[in-house]
């Protein structure tokens, strides 16, 4: 399973690359929001600083809605590093967009998918990833997790290739069930990833091995 992490904070996006388990970057319009980064110029610097901090896909999310626009950004998009995925909604125009890209040899990732019908979509358009939204489901009440097996279910009946790319997760057991049940990569935050470090059995282990050494060794 690849590992993604969700944030334009390049120090974070360090700190997770220098663990060496780090296998590309997810943003969009709100995580570049969060860090300040505005205006075209500066997104789009900041989408290069990304690529030269990471070895691994980086997707930038397109702004328009319509068919036209969302071909010239995204052509835009693409050409700033052979690292850029282009990051397309889940809507009519996008999934018409993202055949295009697809013929063209453009890598996208289809976003805001909230059922196993949309990913179908992607994937019959040529999608390289689609990214279900696990916690925006649990957060009203509908477990996001099914929704990851439901396409796990739908790409392997038919030999789909689309990648299953887990977000919007939460915390690390999101993260353990999509490693289960066979998400082909998530995307999380720099708290969740580093969760998955956490055991108090290590903690406490760790500590009497190294008071027995001590006290041999004194
Ligand atoms: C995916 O690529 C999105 O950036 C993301 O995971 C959104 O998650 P949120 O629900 O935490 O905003």
């Amino acid at each position: 399973m690849k590992f993604f992490i969700d944030t334009a904070n390049l120090a974070q996006i360090k700190e997770a690359q220098d663990l060496g388990i780090l296998d590309g970057v997810t943003t969009n319009p709100s995580l570049m929001a969060k860090e300040g980064i505005t205006g075209k110029e500066n997104i789009i610097n900041h989408y290069k600083a990304i690529c030269e901090l990471v070895d691994g896909d980086v997707s930038a999310e397109v702004i328009s809605t319509d068919f036209e626009n969302m071909v010239k950004e995204g052509e835009e998009l693409a050409a700033l590093h052979e690292q850029i995925v282009v990051k397309v909604p889940m809507i009519k125009e996008g999934i018409k967009a993202i055949n295009y890209f697809s013929k063209k040899g453009i890598r996208t990732n289809c976003t805001l998918v909230f059922s196993a019908g949309q990913a179908l979509l992607a994937a019959k358009a040529g999608a390289t990833y689609v990214s279900p939204f696990i916690g925006r489901l649990d957060d009203i009440s509908t477990n996001g997790l099914n929704l990851i097996e439901e396409i796990r279910t739908v790409y392997d009946n038919y030999l789909f290739e689309t990648q299953i790319l887990a977000a919007s997760v939460r915390h690390p057991m999101h993260i353990n069930e999509c490693a289960l049940i066979g998400a082909d990569v998530v995307t999380a935050p720099l708290s969740a990833i580093t969760a998955l470090l956490k055991h108090p059995l290590t903690d406490s282990g760790l500590e009497q091995f190294l008071a027995d050494y001590n006290k041999g060794n004194k």
